[in-house]
C-alpha cells in the first residue's frame, strides 16, 4: 500500500484537494493508495511527551502504516518559504529508522509563483538525511489555485506530468522490491 500525505491541516486545503486526484490517477493503474490527511489526526494532542516512549494509539497506529507502506507520496505546499510546520511535527514522530531508511518517498509540491519548489526541497534534505529512497522526479503546482475548478484539475499538461510521476514512482518502487532494496525487503 502506498500513502498519500496531505501535508496541511488546514480546512479546505488545496493539498488535499490535489490528494485526491492523485488517488484517483493511482486508481486507475490498479493501485491501492491510503490518504493520509493530516487534518483528520489530532496533531493537536502532541505536547512533546510524544516522541519517545508515550505514543498515543492514534500515533502507533500511522506509524505502522509508514512503517509497512510500499511508498509515501508527500503532497508538500508552501508555508512561509517552507513546508507547513504540521508537516514537520508530524514527520518528527514518525519512527526511526523504520519509517526512513531506503523507504521510496515521492513529493509534490504546491504554493505560489514559486510553485513549492522550496518545501519539496526541505523536504527532500529531511528525507535524504534520514537515508530514504527519494524518487527524483518531482511536481510543483505554481498558483495551484488556477487550476483547479471543482476538485478537478484543469490543465490537461498538469495531469499528464502527475500520471507520468505515479507510473515512474511505481516502477520505482517495484524495482527496489524487486532487487531486495526496499526498505520492507533490505536488512537495514
Ligand atoms: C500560512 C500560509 C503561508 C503561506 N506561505 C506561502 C509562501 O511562502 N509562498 C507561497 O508561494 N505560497 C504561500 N502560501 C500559499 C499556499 O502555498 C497556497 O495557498 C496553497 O494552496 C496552500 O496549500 P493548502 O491549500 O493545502 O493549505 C501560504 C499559505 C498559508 C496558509
Amino acid at each position: 500500500m502506498k500513502y498519500i500525505i496531505a501535508g496541511t491541516n488546514r480546512p479546505d486545503s488545496n493539498s488535499l484537494r490535489i490528494a485526491n486526484i492523485i488517488k484517483s490517477i493511482y486508481t486507475a493503474m490498479n493501485e491501492e493508495t491510503e490518504i493520509i490527511s493530516l487534518q483528520d489526526l489530532p496533531l493537536k494532542e502532541l505536547d512533546g511527551t510524544q516522541y519517545s516512549k508515550n505514543k498515543p494509539t492514534w500515533i502507533e497506529n500511522v506509524n505502522k502504516k509508514i512503517i509497512s507502506s510500499d511508498g509515501l507520496i508527500f503532497i508538500v505546499p508552501e508555508y512561509n518559504g517552507s513546508m507547513p510546520g504540521v508537516l514537520k511535527l508530524f514527520i518528527d514522530h514518525f519512527e526511526y529508522p523504520g519509517s526512513f531508511v531506503h523507504r521510496p518517498v515521492c513529493f509534490v509540491g504546491l504554493g505560489g509563483m514559486f510553485a513549492g519548489l522550496r518545501p519539496v526541497e526541505h523536504c527532500q534534505q529531511v528525507f535524504g538525511y534520514r537515508n530514504a529512497f527519494i524518487y527524483p522526479d518531482r511536481i510543483f503546482l505554481p498558483n495551484v489555485w488556477t487550476m483547479l475548478e471543482n476538485d478537478k484539475i484543469t490543465k490537461a499538461e498538469i495531469m499528464k506530468l502527475l500520471e507520468e510521476q505515479a507510473k515512474g514512482f511505481s516502477t520505482f518502487v517495484h524495482a527496489l522490491k524487486t532487487n531486495g532494496l526496499h526498505a520492507n525487503t533490505s536488512a537495514k
